[in-house]
This record gives C-alpha cells, structure tokens and sequence, in this order.
C-alpha cells in the first residue's frame, strides 16, 4: 500500500543526493531529484528538471519509458537491459499498460506488466520508479470502465506487477457506457484503499475530459490529474487545439504516446524498401508522404546543428511544446535508449530557430 511517508522520503534521499539544474523552458518544473544512480552515472541526469504532474504530489522527469516492447520487439532479459539502463541515466517513470503486449500471437495480455513486476522485484527498486499503468482494453474478455472491471483490473495489474500500488492509473480508452461517476467512485476506493496514487486518462477527446471532470468536481470524487493523447511531430491532431487548451487551463499533465510515430520520426524509415526492419514498420507505411519527408528534412538539419540525433531532436520538441509533462518513447535496446536520454539535455539547448523550422515542417 502506497503511503504518503514512503513517498516524501525516497523523494528526500534523492534530493539530497543528487544535483538538478531544473529545464529552463519549463512553466511547470518541480523541485526534486532523480534517484541516486543518477547522480552517479549520468551527465544528461544533470539536465533534468522533474514536472509536476497536474496539481499532484507526483514530479517526474521529462523522460518517460513506454513498455509496449516488453514481451514484444524485447524479450524478458531485453527488456532488463533497458529498464537498468534507464534508471541508471537518471529517469524514473515507466508507462505500460494490462494489455501490453497480447496483439503477439501466444501472448494474452500482462506480458510487459510481468517483466517489470520481475524487474522491479529483482532489483528492489519499486519505491524509486513512478509506475503507470492503464485498464479498460480488452483482457481475459472483459473491457471497459464499469466499476467491477476496474476493481478486477487494478487487482490483476499490482499482481502482475509485484507491488501494492500504481502510481498513475489511466482510463486506456473512453467507455461511452459507463457513466463517469461509476468509474470516478471506482478510482476512489482505490485510492483510499492506498492501491492507486493518481489517475488519468488516454484518448479522451476535449468534451469526454471536460465532461469527467465535471463529474468529479459535482460528486466529490478524484479528477483525472493527467492526459495521454497520441502526440508528436506528424500526428498533433490529437492534442493541439481544444485539448491542450483543457489541459492548460485545468493544470493536468499530459504525457504524449508515440511521441516518435512508432519510430518514423528516428529517420530510419525513407521509403517503403525501409519498412521491413522492424515489426512496428508496416504501421509506419502512413507516415511515408510529403509532409513526413518535409519532418524528417528538418529533423535533420536541427540534429545536424546540434550534433544529435533525429531522434533525439523529435523528442526535445514534444519535451518544450507547451503543456506537455513528458513525451513517452520505447526503445528495444540500450544502444535506441542511448540516444532517446539524451533528449532532455538537447531540449534546454534548442533555439526558437530549431522550433520554428520544425513548427513550419510539420504545419499541416
Ligand atoms: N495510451 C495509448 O493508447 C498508447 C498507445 C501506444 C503507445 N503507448 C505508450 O507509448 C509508448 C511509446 O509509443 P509507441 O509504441 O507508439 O512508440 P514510439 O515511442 O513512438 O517509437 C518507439 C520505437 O521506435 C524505435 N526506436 C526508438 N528509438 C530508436 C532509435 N534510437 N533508433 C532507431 N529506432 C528507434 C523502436 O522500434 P523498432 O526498433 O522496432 O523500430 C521503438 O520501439 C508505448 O511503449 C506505450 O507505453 C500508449
């Protein structure tokens, strides 16, 4: 069960033992630290600032590890490798989800939750990792946001996942047949109960997120504190707009999903002889046309400036865009995670040049 004291107290030791200068662009950092394997092995970690998440007691750095490949393009010992190299750059926050990674013929869904409940277990870091986890995609054929699924669900995940409690707990998709409020009340016993700390919601348009938080603030229950829309330099649709102007005005976090077009926006992919290199490359057959190439134009000649990486450079641009928290990216191995660490460092370093030229490529 998560309590307040365990919390305040791994966030003090990390405080204490590690150096932050905070980002500078910024609106919404929070004083803190990384954990102390940052300290020690990381100069990028130096260039982290934590953000608060909404109006919560919750501050991550602007880094988050999607977990999607877990169970999927990484194996268990894969995905070990990652994750050890991720804290020990100085990052903390993990995002998964129930469902991850069951669309791989043989799995069922639970496969990324139980390497990192292994994982954290293994290494007897629960306390220093800031863990996400959503429910309501389909999983052992039940979906949806009704209460009963959340209580099944929530129960399922800490099992998987080898711990008491989930940090942030996001609504995966909206449930058009579950009344906001049956959910909300759902969320609260959770949280009372000491087995949720946060929640969220992902792919919530702007009139579902107004209409939940409406929901909260008339029948006392806990609001969602933080967003995850699909967001990046091709696809901002989803969050430009209405949207970003909620999350604004309602100060919530937002984490952006697929902040490197499933890896599109790595410029690894230039026609379609390319798509073949991973199992990700046919999704990626969309971003393949005039505007995409305009992208990774740009992505180039910034990362050129900055003797970085394309990858790197999409990812600091989410990182600086106004009202995001933190970009989600995944990585299949060290050398991919190499790079995407990097990307807090380069976004205190772009100019408005660097964001002009990629605001113009990417305009509609
Ligand atoms: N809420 C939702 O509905 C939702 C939906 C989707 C994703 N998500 C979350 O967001 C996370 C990331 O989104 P995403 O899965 O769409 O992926 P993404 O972060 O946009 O792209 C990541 C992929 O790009 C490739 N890549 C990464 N770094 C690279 C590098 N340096 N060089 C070359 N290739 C590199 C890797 O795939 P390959 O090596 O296989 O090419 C990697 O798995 C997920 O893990 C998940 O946690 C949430």
């Amino acid at each position: 069960m998560y309590t307040r004291r365990t919390f305040l107290t791994s966030t003090a030791l990390a405080a204490a033992t590690t150096f932050i200068v905070g980002c500078s662009r910024s609106s919404n950092d929070a004083d803190g630290g990384g954990t102390a394997a940052a300290a020690a092995s990381s100069t990028s970690a130096r260039a982290i600032g934590k953000r608060r998440v909404g109006r919560s007691d919750i501050s991550i750095s602007p880094l988050v590890l999607g977990g999607n490949v877990f169970g999927w393009t990484a194996d268990r010992e894969r995905s070990f490798e990652i994750l050890d190299r991720f804290v020990e750059a100085g990052f903390e926050t993990i995002d998964t989800a129930d469902v991850y990674s069951g669309w791989i013929p043989g799995n069922r869904g639970g496969e990324s939750e139980t390497i990192l409940g292994e994982w954290m277990a293994s290494r007897r870091n629960r306390d220093s990792i800031v863990l996400i986890t959503k429910l309501g995609g389909e999983m052992d054929g039940h979906k949806g946001l009704s209460a009963a699924n959340v209580q099944r669900a929530a129960e399922a995940s800490l099992k998987r996942l080898q711990t008491d409690y989930i940090d942030i707990y996001f609504s995966h998709f909206p449930d058009d047949d579950t009344p906001h409020e049956e959910t909300l009340a759902a969320y609260q016993k959770l949280i009372d109960a000491g087995k949720v700390r946060i929640i969220g919601a992902s792919n919530f348009d702007a009139n579902q997120v107004r209409a939940a938080l409406d929901a909260s603030a008339a029948n006392g229950l806990p609001r969602y504190e933080i967003l995850q829309p699909r967001y990046n330099l091709y696809d901002r649709d989803g969050f430009d707009g209405p949207l970003r102007d909620l999350a604004l005005a309602e100060e919530l976090g937002v984490i952006t999903y697929s902040s490197l077009a499933s890896g599109f926006l790595t410029g690894k992919y230039r026609s379609e002889a390319d798509l073949d290199q991973s199992p990700r490359g046919r999704g990626v057959a969309r971003y393949l046309d005039e505007r995409g190439m305009r992208i990774l134009s740009a992505l180039d000649e910034v990362a050129a400036r900055h003797g970085a990486e394309p990858a790197d450079v999409a990812l600091a641009w989410v990182i600086v865009r106004e009202g995001v928290t933190a970009p989600i990216a995944s990585a299949r191995n060290v050398e991919q995670l190499d790079t995407l660490v990097r990307a807090p460092t380069l976004a205190s370093a772009l100019t408005a040049e660097d964001i002009q030229l990629l605001d113009q490529a990417s305009a509609a």
